[in-house]
């Protein structure tokens, strides 16, 4: 039988970490969503309650320290210490380089590489003290094959690999494991805004066309590599980037 472990998905409100909360709660996790759109985090808490699991909406925006905080607080008292974090939460960017301003830039790498740093560093603390954690960082094909006008983007996405690989070099002796779940072009809501307003530079049927698994990918995809990574069967697997992308780039 798993062991429950509480598990805090970020950004668990749409998309990739809805489906990865909805999972983890399925095999027996008490699961933490946590969602700067506090709705959305209610929601899929409410749909995990449903279905007999157990979890916690929190409300708060990763790149904010204190904010970070208070959730984990919040979520400590009402769930215990957490075991298991999935650092899901990010923005996209399309922009030609040329036109890229510095407050898109900044903000952009506040949400995807600081607020991964902050929330990764506030909850080391209880992997440190159950000598075992699981670590899962979502980054992204693009950030491995390149991206006409996702320059900044990829850029938050390789820094998320290259930080998987050194937490991982970090703290493996502490019995934390660190990897990373690359996704390809995966139908979210994420990918709908860019599909919906025309941002790629030819229509998404003709990208997904050429791929050896010729269609999006689902979000329920991705859940199920991110569960592997968190579950006890991956304890000597870890610095990985594992690509879930139809096998668009290898
Ligand atoms: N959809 C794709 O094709 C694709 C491809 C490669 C990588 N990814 C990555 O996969 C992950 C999941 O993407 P998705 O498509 O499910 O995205 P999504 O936009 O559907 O969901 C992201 C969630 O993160 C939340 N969020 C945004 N900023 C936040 C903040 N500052 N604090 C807390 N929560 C915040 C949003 O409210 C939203 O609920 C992201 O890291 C994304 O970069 C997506």
């Amino acid at each position: 039988m798993t062991e429950r472990k509480v598990a805090l998905v970020t950004g668990g409100g749409s998309g990739m970490g809805r489906a990865t909360s909805l999972r983890l709660a399925g095999e027996g996790r008490a699961v933490a969503v946590l969602d700067i759109n506090a709705a959305a985090a209610r929601a899929v808490a409410e749909e995990i309650a449903a279905a007999g699991g157990t979890a916690l909406a929190v409300a708060a925006d990763i790149s904010r320290r204190e904010q970070v905080r208070a959730a984990l607080a919040e979520i400590r008292g009402a769930l215990g210490p957490v075991t298991i974090l999935v650092n899901n939460a990010a923005i996209e960017n399309f922009c030609p380089l040329g036109e890229l301003d510095d407050e898109t830039w900044d903000r952009l790498m506040a949400v995807n590489l600081k607020g991964f740093y902050i929330v990764t560093q506030e909850v080391l603390p209880d992997m440190e003290a159950a000598t075992w954690g699981r670590v899962v960082n979502l980054s992204a094909i693009g950030a491995q094959t390149g991206a006409p006008d996702m320059a900044l983007y990829t850029a938050s996405k390789g820094g998320i690999i290259a930080m998987t690989r050194s937490l991982a070099v970090e703290l493996g002796r502490k019995g934390i494991t660190v990897n990373s779940v690359s996704p390809g072009f995966i139908d979210t809501p994420m990918a709908r805004r860019a599909i919906d307003g025309d941002l790629f530079p030819v229509p998404y049927e003709q990208i997904v066309a050429n791929y050896p698994i010729p269609r999006l990918g689902l979000p329920e995809e991705i859940a199920a590599a991110c569960c592997f990574f968190a579950s006890e069967d991956a304890g000597y697997v870890t610095a990985q980037v594992l690509g879930v992308n139809g096998g668009a780039a290898v």
